[in-house]
């Protein structure tokens, strides 16, 4: 059964795409493309149809990730469609449980850094109005903690077939 994720941040223009770059990449890498789908969204729609903000898309392209989404709101379908909705910090983690329209949905939502492996931050910080490490540390985080979502992914599908 194919899993569905999708990333979710308020702006859908530096953190969510960034992860959907991020794991995009590795699904790819891991072969797994018919298994995982990876999309994102934000909570405001300020920016649809929106690529990436450059900033995030000039530090993700240093580590060899194209970031040519672009910004959409989230939908209520998406509940829906989607295995899991993560937020990147409290703010999208809780405004995805408001909008959640079943106890279903709600067990769909989740927080970015459930995943994480190396880092011990609590949530993934928004860099839209911070400077260069702020970009920095957010691909820090994604990149753990997409990581620890796809070995998830593939336990719980291989726990599945036993
Ligand atoms: P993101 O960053 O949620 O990581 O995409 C933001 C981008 C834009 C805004 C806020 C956060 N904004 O208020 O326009």
């Amino acid at each position: 059964m194919k899993k569905k994720i999708l990333f979710v941040c308020l702006g859908n223009i530096c953190r969510s795409p960034s992860a959907e770059g991020i794991m995009k990449k590795l699904v790819r890498e891991a072969g797994l493309e018919n298994e995982i789908e990876v999309d994102s969204a934000g909570l405001i729609g300020y920016h649809e149809g929106e690529l990436p903000d450059p900033r995030m898309r000039s530090h993700a392209s240093r580590r060899g990730y194209t970031l040519d989404s672009r910004s959409r709101p989230v939908r209520l379908s998406d509940f829906d469609t989607f295995d899991y909705l993560i937020g990147m910090d409290d703010r999208n983690y809780d405004e995805l449980r408001r909008l959640a329209p079943d106890t279903d949905s709600m067990r769909k939502v989740h927080r970015m850094v459930e995943y994480s492996r190396r880092y011990a931050h609590d949530h993934v910080p928004d860099p839209y109005y911070g400077g260069t490490e702020g970009f920095e540390l957010v691909l820090d985080l994604l990149e753990d903690a997409c990581a620890g979502l796809l070995e998830e992914l593939v336990t719980s599908e291989s726990d599945n077939r036993e």
